[in-house]
C-alpha cells in the first residue's frame, strides 16, 4: 500500500502531480510524452469511429480524443470541473453535437443520453478501484446499442517490460494500475462478447506499457 496522498478520484496528488489538475498543464505534458501518437494509434487500430456515430467518452478529461475523431456526436463526462470546462469548449469546436458534463462512474446518469455506437474510456480504469471499474463496463453495456463496442486503454504492468516503464508505472497518478489479467476481468460484470486484451509497449515516446481492452455488446441479447 503506498502512502502518497490521494484524492477521491484514485489519484496521487502530492508535489508535481497536483499541478496536473490544471487542464493546460495536463495537455502540455501529455503531448510531450507522446500522447498524440498514442491517441492516433488507438483511433486507427481499436476505436474505428465513423462520422455521425454517437460516442460516449467516460472520464473524458479535456476531451483530447475529439481531435483525432471524425465528426461524431460526442458525449463525455468527468468529475474534474476544470477539465469539463475545457472539454466542452474543445468538443464544441470539433463537433456540432457535443455535450460534456460533470459526473463520475459511480453516480453517472448518462443513460438518458444514450444509446451509443461506441464507448471509450482512455487512461481512466487505472484511477478506479475494481468496484467502480466493473461498474464502468456495466454502464457501457447498458448504454451501448446492440453491436456497439467499448474500448479502454490504460498503463499496465507486464512481464519483461523495461525497468524504466516499471519505475514510471509505480509512480503513476492512478492508484490502480493492473496487469493484463487484472484488466481482462473487468468486462466480466456484463454479458459482452468478443472481449480482447492487447498489451503494447510502443504507444508513447518514453518506455511505457499499456493494456487495451475491447468488448462488444451482442447484436441480440
Ligand atoms: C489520465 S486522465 C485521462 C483523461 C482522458 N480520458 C484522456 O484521454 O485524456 C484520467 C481521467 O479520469 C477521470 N476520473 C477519475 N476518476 C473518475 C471516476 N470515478 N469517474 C469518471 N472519471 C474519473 C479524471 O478526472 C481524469 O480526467
Amino acid at each position: 500500500m503506498n502512502t502518497a496522498a490521494a484524492n477521491t478520484m484514485g489519484e496521487r496528488t502530492t508535489g508535481l502531480r497536483a499541478i496536473l489538475s490544471s487542464a493546460a498543464v495536463y495537455d502540455l505534458l501529455q503531448d510531450a510524452l507522446g500522447s498524440t501518437r498514442a491517441r492516433r494509434i488507438l483511433v486507427a487500430d481499436y476505436l474505428h469511429p465513423k462520422p455521425g456515430q454517437r460516442v460516449l467518452d467516460i472520464g473524458c478529461g479535456t476531451a483530447d480524443m475529439v481531435r483525432f475523431m471524425p465528426a461524431v456526436e460526442y458525449f463525455g463526462f468527468d468529475p474534474n470541473p476544470a477539465y469539463v470546462k475545457t472539454a466542452n469548449e474543445r468538443a464544441s469546436s470539433y463537433s456540432a453535437h457535443a455535450h460534456v458534463f460533470c459526473d463520475r462512474v459511480s453516480t453517472a446518469t448518462v443513460a438518458q443520453h444514450g444509446p451509443f455506437d461506441l464507448v471509450m474510456s482512455i487512461f481512466v480504469l487505472h484511477h478506479l478501484d475494481d468496484g467502480e471499474a466493473l461498474q464502468l463496463f456495466r454502464t457501457a453495456y447498458d448504454t451501448l446499442k446492440p453491436g456497439g463496442a467499448i474500448v479502454t486503454a490504460d498503463p499496465a504492468f507486464a512481464p519483461g517490460q523495461s525497468a524504466i516503464a516499471r519505475f514510471l508505472l509505480e509512480r503513476d497518478r492512478g492508484l490502480h494500475v493492473r496487469d493484463e489479467a487484472g484488466y481482462r476481468k473487468l468486462p466480466g460484470n456484463a454479458p459482452f462478447e468478443d472481449v480482447t486484451t492487447t498489451v503494447r509497449h510502443d504507444l508513447l515516446y518514453v518506455p511505457y506499457s499499456h493494456c487495451i481492452v475491447t468488448a462488444r455488446k451482442p447484436l441480440t441479447s
